[in-house]
This record gives structure tokens, C-alpha cells and sequence, in this order.
């Protein structure tokens, strides 16, 4: 069973110093294009909640269009505590869709989230 779910499209990404929100399943996912390297994580600030796929790129930091706490895209973990961590998906790219790829087979399907 493959665990590729398509997210979006190659020539739908966010271009260099953006990031955008895509939805897949009941979930929102947040993509982001840090100088040419493009990652995706969950979509949901830990502060309060916020849509960080609705931030902005300042440095190699994604900022939550909230309150600004900033997360690195790469690994999820806010800039001023570590251990404050959203998840993030690695991405691969299947004959021009893009989606994440470590994600548990079927779970989708069998629970309607991640
Ligand atoms: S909700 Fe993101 S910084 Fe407050």
C-alpha cells in the first residue's frame, strides 16, 4: 500500500519566502518555501491557534500571523522553545504532486484525520 497522499500540485507550491495552507483530509497542512526549500507542518500555531500557513517569512523563520512566534519550517520547533514543536511531514514529489509521505498508511481513510 503506498502512504503517498496528494497534497497539491508541483506548480501549486508557495515560491520562495512564502508559505501556504492546503487542506488534506480533515486536517490543514502548512507549507512553507524557505530559500528554495520547501517543507510542510501542522498548520496550527501552539500559542493560540493560529493559521502559520497565513504567516509570513522573515529569515529562514515562518511567523505566525498572530502574536509572531516563529517556528522553523525544517523541524517544526518554535524559535524561542525548542520543545514547543508542531509536527512536520517530509514531502516527496510523484509525477508533479506533492505530498507527505511519513505518514501511517490507511489512517486517513480509517479515522478521517491524522
Ligand atoms: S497564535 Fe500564533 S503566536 Fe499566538
Amino acid at each position: 500500500m503506498s502512504n503517498f497522499v496528494k497534497l497539491t500540485s508541483q506548480s501549486e507550491l508557495p515560491p520562495e519566502g512564502e508559505a501556504r495552507e492546503f487542506p488534506l483530509g480533515d486536517k490543514v497542512i502548512c507549507v512553507a518555501n524557505v530559500n528554495g526549500t520547501v517543507s510542510a507542518m501542522d498548520n496550527v500555531c501552539l500559542h493560540r491557534g493560529g493559521p502559520l500557513g497565513q504567516g509570513v517569512i522573515e529569515g529562514d523563520k515562518l511567523v505566525c500571523p498572530w502574536h509572531g512566534w516563529q517556528y522553523d519550517p525544517r523541524t517544526g520547533e518554535a524559535a524561542h522553545n525548542p520543545a514547543a514543536k508542531v509536527a512536520v511531514y517530509p514531502l516527496k514529489v510523484e509525477n508533479g504532486d506533492v505530498g507527505p509521505w511519513q505518514i501511517v498508511p490507511g489512517w486517513i481513510e480509517e479515522s478521517g484525520s491524522w
